[in-house]
């Protein structure tokens, strides 16, 4: 699937049309790439944070990006990790595919994501490459928007977990699919 690739670099310096942010359920701010983003974009990007009232688990929800080369932020909170026994899986799909569906609505061509929920929030991070990927790849097969999707990993091991998972699951050679 060449409208997928796998990449490590910042995602703050992203060239994509929008960047997702790995938030939490208020939207105002965090550490890790919530605090990076907000760090790269400026306080107007909390000011608009501010005026959305939130979002739950799972959802996404849209601004601008201000000082960020991105156009936009999709600002999507990812489940804490609690052992997988409580709906993780389906709420960390539902995160990638929210964000994939607005992004869709909006026209948007490139969106660029963070490894959701795989840091603060302890999702381990082979259950959540195969889970994001699963999403990504299911969302690109049915529809023509975005174009281009990257997971931009902070570190060359996340991306070759990231790496190993999709040759696991979708490498040419395969049949079965997830
Ligand atoms: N670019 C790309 N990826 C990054 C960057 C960056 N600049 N900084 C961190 N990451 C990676 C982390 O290495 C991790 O793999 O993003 C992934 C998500 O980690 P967190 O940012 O900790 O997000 P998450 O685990 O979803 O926890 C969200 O943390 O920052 C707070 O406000 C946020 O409460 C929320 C919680």
């Amino acid at each position: 699937m060449d409208r997928f690739s796998i990449i490590v670099g910042d995602i703050t310096c992203s060239d994509a049309e929008a960047i997702v942010n790995a938030a939490n359920t208020t939207l105002l701010g965090g550490s890790g790439v919530d605090g990076a983003i907000h760090r790269a974009a400026g306080p107007e990007l909390l000011a608009e944070c501010r005026t959305l009232g939130g979002c739950e688990t799972g959802q996404a929800k849209l601004t601008a990006g201000y000082r960020l080369q991105a156009k936009y932020v999709l600002h999507t909170p990812g489940p804490i990790w609690r052992g997988g026994g409580h709906g993780e899986a389906a709420l960390l799909a539902s995160c990638y595919r929210s964000c994939l569906t607005l992004s869709a609505e909006r026209g948007i061509r490139t969106v660029d994501f963070p490894s959701i929920s795989t840091g603060v929030y302890r999702y381990p991070l082979p259950q959540a490459a195969t889970v994001a990927l699963k999403a990504i790849m299911d969302f690109l097969a049915e529809h023509d928007l975005p174009e281009r999707v990257r997971m931009v990993c902070h570190t060359e091991d996340a991306a070759q977990v990231y790496r190993q998972t999709w040759n696991f699951w979708y490498a040419e050679s395969k049949t079965d699919r997830m």
